[in-house]
């Protein structure tokens, strides 16, 4: 596949395709390792969406009531806009984390965990396609996703059902947690149980390092919420962001899912078990807890997954993949893409476009200047990088 393609194939503006792997093929590949990811640093975003170093988004993981209703506050949802999943605040965080600590190894790829949950469950997606920019900087990739207008509009036009269900995410999520370690809220007009209503602005983040064959990563994504105690240690509430592992080992994910009454929801729930995999897998989140409600959201069960289990869990089931197949397409994906973007070197605002598209594969063209319409109005970029950064890594 990806080794086919001829070096007279490589210049600005064709395009390059690669095709993803045969999901049958999942016997054959060879084991590429992937590092424990370790985390550099934690930040938060506050109500108003302001970045802060610290540890105030932090919410502790309190067992839900049976029976809760996830439409529960739908009113008072304080609905952050749906928007471009910019790289800034990730590149912010980096470059504290890589100054704290006097310098890094060489990075090969920086992203959101989005992005590389997207890429590595590419070989088993049938459905939604996606677009990526890329850009090449001194030995690192940063990877970014690329929304169309159209797309983005569609996102925040959300039919008032859609509008619902995803509430009801975001709801599970407050009847699971506290910003208390004991889940004791005392919130006097509200439920018992309930975290407060839900602000889309505010999360809280966590950055890792780890290393997919031989490219070191730089990741940041979202955690839900952490186990207060872990081992009967106890953990203290927002002190730092110093991470210790303890607090690593408490982190949980959170996830909604319609209740399964026959197999063939239980072979649909194994799929979509892929994307919950990856997306905590990549963060190091040893825990899903996965919140099983009725079609009018009312909260039926909540089950614990541990996420290294998953895996062996739905092997051999109707709705079965092997991450090893993901692991392995993603480690060339981005070799490739490597291979590609160092034939010009020189060109460190060269924009490259992705599109993945299911069932056929990647491809990878050359932007010209004219067509990296991303940039808006008053912000200063070069590409999609922010100017300050971009600066940063040119001196
Ligand atoms: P569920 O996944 O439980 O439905 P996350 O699980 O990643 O922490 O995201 C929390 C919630 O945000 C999701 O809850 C879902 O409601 C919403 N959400 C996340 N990604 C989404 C997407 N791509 N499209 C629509 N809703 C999304
Ligand atoms: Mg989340
Ligand atoms: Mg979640």
């Amino acid at each position: 596949v990806d080794e086919a393609i001829p070096p007279s194939k490589r210049i600005r503006g064709t395009k390059e395709e690669l095709a993803y792997p045969s999901v049958s093929k999942a016997l054959q590949v060879k084991p590429v390792p992937f590092q424990q990811p370790t985390s550099l640093l934690t930040f938060s975003y506050t109500p108003s969406h302001d970045l802060v170093w610290d540890d105030s988004a932090m919410r502790y993981y309190a067992d839900p009531p049976r029976g809760a209703e996830l439409g529960y506050g739908y009113e008072r949802w304080i609905k952050r806009p749906e928007e471009r999943g910019r790289i800034d605040s990730l590149l912010k965080a980096w470059t504290r984390a890589r100054d704290r600590q006097g310098g890094m190894p060489e990075i090969g790829v920086v992203s959101w965990r989005g992005v590389m949950t997207k890429i590595l469950t590419a070989p088993y997606e049938e459905r939604d396609g996606w677009d990526l920019s890329v850009m090449y900087l001194n030995g690192t990739l940063y990877l970014e996703e690329h929304s169309s207008e159209e797309r983005l509009k569609q996102k925040e036009d959300m039919n008032p059902r859609q509008r619902t269900q995803t509430y009801y995410g975001y709801a599970f999520e407050s009847w699971c947690t506290s910003s208390k370690l004991d889940g004791q809220e005392s919130l006097s007009d509200r439920p018992s149980g309930w975290g407060g209503d839900v602000d889309t602005n505010v999360q809280w983040c966590n950055v890792v390092k780890t290393k997919l064959g031989d490219i070191r990563m730089v990741i940041g994504g979202e955690v839900d919420c952490i186990r207060g105690t872990q081992f009967g240690r106890f953990i203290e509430p927002h002190n730092s962001n110093e991470f210790s592992g303890t607090r690593k080992d408490a982190f949980v994910e959170l996830k909604t899912s319609l209740s399964i009454r026959d197999q063939r929801d239980e072979a649909r729930f194994e799929k979509k078990l892929l994307k919950f995999y990856f997306q905590s897998f990549l963060l190091g989140v040893p825990e899903i807890i996965v919140g099983f409600r009725t079609p009018s959201g009312r909260l039926t069960t909540i089950q614990s997954f541990k996420t290294i289990e998953l895996p062996r869990l739905i092997r051999g089931k109707p709705g079965a993949w092997d991450p090893q197949l993901c692991l392995d397409w993603g480690q060339r994906f981005l070799s490739h893409l490597k291979t590609v973007v160092q034939q010009e070197p020189e060109n460190s605002n060269q924009v490259w476009r992705i599109r993945f598209m299911p069932g056929k594969g990647v491809s990878l063209s050359a932007l010209d200047k004219d067509g990296v319409k991303d940039v808006e109005a008053g912000e200063e970029r070069v590409g999609f990088l922010p100017k300050w950064f971009w600066e940063q890594e040119m001196e």
